[in-house]
């Protein structure tokens, strides 16, 4: 099988993983499996549990890292059950946790997964194919309401009220099946003229997709159960690809490494809140120039990463000051 998808900030990941030396590794994306067989290669004692809720995925990473079969399981499911995913292969904690959240290039570039505008296909959109929901299900069942706050929401696309009527006013001739007619249709009424140089379908195509895949949400628990299932020291790195998901990672390493949360103007604190990680990335690490050469996709990228602290470590020290 041919799946093409070159990992971004390929060196970064590797080199800031592997510093810390883990022995138990969840690459909770593993696509198709670049990042991991660098970590498997840098890495000669580590084990490495490999998810991802792609039926494709899973086949070229199975591929791909077959010289590596003694120290790897791959399993088909979602990031957010990687709790239970591990404990099912026995894993009570892992030493470090990678996630390379979105699409991969394989999904992108394949027109009857339905992900892009630049080539026809069905309106498709599932990261996992047994899913029920496809982005055609929702633009022929949602109210215009429902399509509306998925656009603006999901896209932060200025004309979803616009876009979403005129979604609800097609359907009710034909309903919608190619990503080539929903693409006329934004090309109609986004136009060129705004969006920073963004093709009109830019934003709904990725509103649709988050919908769809519940992308966000996924996200938000997914990242609590890493920090979960990390131990002491455990490193927790993350690649996104658009503000929406960066916004999510950020907000919640802040929080998490934050030693007080009581509003501003509270003399003293009462919260009761304990910093959990230690940042390791002030600002996100971006693709330098070099690698942007070989891989423009890698533009969108941001990694930021952090260390789980040894709390009750944590605890003890604080309360001896
Ligand atoms: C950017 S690719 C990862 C590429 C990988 N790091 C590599 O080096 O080949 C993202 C992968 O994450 C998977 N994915 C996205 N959201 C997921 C989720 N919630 N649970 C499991 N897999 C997910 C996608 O199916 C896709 O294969």
């Amino acid at each position: 099988m041919t799946f093409s998808h070159i990992p971004v900030l390929f060196q970064q990941v590797i080199s800031l993983v592997a510093e810390h030396g883990p022995k138990r590794i969840i690459d909770a994306t593993i696509g198709g499996g670049g990042h991991a067989r660098g970590l498997l290669e840098r890495l000669p004692e580590a084990q490495l549990l490999g998810i991802d809720r792609d039926d494709t995925a899973i086949a070229a990473a199975s591929q791909n890292l077959e010289p590596f079969k003694d120290r790897v399981v791959i399993r088909k499911g979602v990031f957010s059950d990687m709790k239970a995913i591990a404990a099912a292969i026995g894993w009570d904690h892992a030493d470090a946790v990678l996630m390379d959240i979105g699409v991969s290039s394989h999904q992108i570039d394949t027109p009857e997964r339905g992900f892009s505008f630049r080539m026809d296909g069905p309106l498709d959109m599932r990261m996992n194919q047994e899913d029920t929901v496809t982005a055609a299900t929702l633009l022929n069942t949602a109210s215009q309401e429902e399509l509306e706050t998925i656009i603006r929401d999901y896209g932060e696309e200025f004309k979803a009220r616009l876009i979403a009527r005129e979604i609800v006013k097609r359907r009710e001739k034909k309903p919608w099946e190619t990503t080539g007619e929903l693409n006329q249709l934004l090309e109609k009424i986004v136009g060129f003229g705004h969006q920073h140089g963004l093709p009109p379908a830019t934003r709904t195509f990725q509103a649709l997709r988050i919908a769809v895949n519940h992308e966000l949400d996924e996200l938000t628990n997914a990242l609590k159960s890493a920090l979960e299932i990390l131990a002491p020291n455990g490193i927790l790195a993350v690649i996104t690809f658009h503000s929406l998901e960066d916004r999510i990672v950020k907000h919640f390493f802040q929080y998490e490494a934050a030693t007080c949360v009581c509003p501003p103007k509270m003399p003293i604190c009462t919260c009761g809140k304990k910093k959990t990680i230690d940042i390791l990335t002030r600002k996100p690490v971006t693709a330098d120039e070099e690698e942007l050469k070989t891989n423009p996709r890698a533009a969108c990228a941001k990694l930021r990463a952090a260390m789980k602290l040894d709390i009750e470590q944590t605890t003890a020290t604080s309360s001896k000051q």
